[in-house]
């Protein structure tokens, strides 16, 4: 009897598990495309070449039209649908909206997950090619118009929208370093108060 080449697996999706069949030769992209209608995630090239298909996988980027859907078992998938917090976009989300970080939109879905998952690495302190000092004690780099260029280096837009998208993770990583500063502030009064 030849070997089945179909059965059920559970994708957790932006907090949701979603039991399915798929044959297991199914991408990623195709499962939330296709059989679950997540539509926000977009084919271009089928290739790994394009990032329109990018979403996180544990938080890390990922091109979904390369990652079998089956090997997403048991990961966080986080998709453009589940950035938001309700209805409060991501600061990705608005600093691409408020500095028109797109033209036809098509390749947005890919880049705001990628420029998520990009100032989290920076603020992690993961160096990129252009990064000149990578000593662990020199830290992170400035976020630079360089930097941003190379690390969304896999994001391509065919309408040419990369001077706004730049400037848009530029702001979206300002607005989450300040709301950091905050968060810390707070943190600081309140266990001052305890
Ligand atoms: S569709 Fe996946 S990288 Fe282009
Ligand atoms: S906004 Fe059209 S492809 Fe990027």
């Amino acid at each position: 009897m030849a070997p089945s080449t179909a059965g059920a697996i559970t994708l957790n999706i932006n907090g949701e598990k979603h039991t399915l069949p798929v044959d297991h030769r199914t991408t990623l992209l195709d499962a939330l495309r296709e059989r679950l209608d997540l539509t926000g995630t977009k084919k271009g090239c089928d290739h790994g070449q394009c990032g329109a298909c990018t979403v996180l996988l544990d938080g890390r980027r990922a091109v979904s039209c390369l990652q079998l859907a089956v090997a997403a078992e048991g990961r966080e998938i986080t998709t453009i649908e589940g950035v938001a917090d309700g209805e409060r976009l991501h600061p990705v989300q608005q600093a691409f909206l408020d500095l028109d970080g797109y033209q036809c939109g098509y390749c947005t879905p890919g880049q705001i997950c990628s420029a998520i998952a990009v100032i989290e690495e920076h603020a992690a302190g993961w160096p990129s090619a252009v990064t000149g000092d990578v000593r662990p004690e020199a830290g992170a780099p400035p976020l630079s118009a360089e930097e941003i260029r190379e690390r969304m280096s896999g994001n391509l837009c065919r309408c040419g929208a990369y001077v706004a998208i730049v400037q848009a993770v530029a702001r979206a990583a300002e607005a989450e370093a300040e709301a950091a500063d905050v968060d810390a502030d707070a943190d600081a009064d309140a266990e001052e108060a305890a």
